[in-house]
C-alpha cells in the first residue's frame, strides 16, 4: 500500500493571508523524510490553494512522485502536459463546492469525451492516468474503456457513513469496486475523507494499492506542531528583553 499526502491545505493557511507560508513545497520535503510514497496537490481552476507555481516547483524538485489532480480545464491539463507529472488524476470540480464532491459523471456521453480528449494528451505526454471514480461497476468499465491506468474510488460516502451498518455497507462497496478494478486491469487507488480513525478498513483491502489522504494529516500536523511553534516564538520574546 502507498501513502500519497495532499498537502493542498497547507496552501489554504497560506492562501489565507496571500503570503509565503507555510510554503506546500516545504511541507512536501518533510512529508517525504516523514516516509509518504507520493505527494498529491489539487490545482483548482479558482486558484484557492494550490497555484501553478507550487506545481512547477514541485515538478522539478520532488524526490517521490507527483500525483497532480486537475479537473478537464484546457489551460490546466495544458501545465499537466507541461510538468510531465507522475501521474495525473482527472477529478470533477465545481466552483463552489468546499471539496471535491463525487466522482467523475462517466455515464454523461460529453463527460467522457472531455476525459478521453484529456486522456490523449497526458498520453502523450508520458503520464500516468488515473480517474477519480465513485464505487460503482459502471464507472469501472468505463474507465477500463477510456485506456485510463487507474482508478480512484472515492471513499467519502465510506468516511460521511451514520452509523457502522452504513458503514460496512459502504466499505462492501468499495471492496466489490476494488476487485472488479483489478479484474478489468486497473490499478485501484482510494481517497477522500479518510482519517487516523477510519482508514484501518479501507487499507485492509488487498486490491487497493494506493490511498490519497489530506485534511487529516494537515490537520494533525498542525496541532503536533503547535507546541513548539510555540516554544520558538517564546524563546524569541525572551531573548529580545535580554533573557
Ligand atoms: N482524492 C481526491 C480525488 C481529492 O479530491 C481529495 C481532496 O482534494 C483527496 C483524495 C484527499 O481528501 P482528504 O483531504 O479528505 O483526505
Amino acid at each position: 500500500m502507498r501513502l500519497f499526502v495532499n498537502i493542498d491545505h497547507v496552501a489554504t493557511v497560506r492562501q489565507a493571508r496571500r503570503t509565503d507560508e507555510p510554503d506546500p513545497v516545504r511541507a512536501a520535503v518533510l512529508v517525504e523524510l516523514g516516509g509518504a510514497d507520493g505527494i498529491t496537490v489539487h490545482l483548482r481552476e479558482d486558484r484557492r490553494h494550490i497555484s501553478d507555481r507550487d506545481v512547477r516547483v514541485l515538478a522539478a524538485t520532488l524526490r517521490t512522485p507527483l500525483n497532480f489532480e486537475l479537473a478537464t480545464v484546457p489551460e490546466i491539463v495544458d501545465l499537466a502536459v507541461e510538468v510531465a507529472p507522475h501521474q495525473a488524476t482527472l477529478v470533477p470540480e465545481k466552483r463552489t463546492e468546499v471539496t471535491t464532491e463525487g466522482g467523475l459523471a462517466l455515464t454523461d456521453a460529453a463527460v467522457r469525451d472531455r476525459i478521453a480528449g484529456c486522456l490523449d494528451r497526458l498520453v502523450a505526454a508520458g503520464v500516468r492516468t488515473s480517474l477519480f471514480v465513485d464505487p460503482v461497476p459502471a464507472a469501472l468499465d468505463v474507465s477500463a474503456e477510456l485506456g485510463a491506468d487507474a482508478v480512484e474510488l472515492h471513499t467519502g460516502e465510506y468516511a460521511n457513513a451514520r452509523d457502522a451498518s452504513a458503514r460496512r455497507h459502504e466499505l462492501d462497496r468499495l471492496v466489490a469496486a476494488a476487485r472488479h478494478g483489478r479484474d478489468l486491469g486497473l490499478d485501484v487507488h482510494a481517497g477522500h475523507g479518510l482519517t487516523y480513525e477510519n482508514v484501518g478498513p479501507v487499507a485492509a483491502v488487498e486490491e487497493i494499492e494506493e490511498l490519497n489522504i489530506g485534511h487529516s494529516i494537515v490537520s494533525r500536523a498542525v496541532l503536533v506542531g503547535m507546541e513548539s511553534a510555540v516554544r520558538d516564538m517564546a524563546a524569541i520574546l525572551r531573548r529580545a528583553r535580554g533573557g
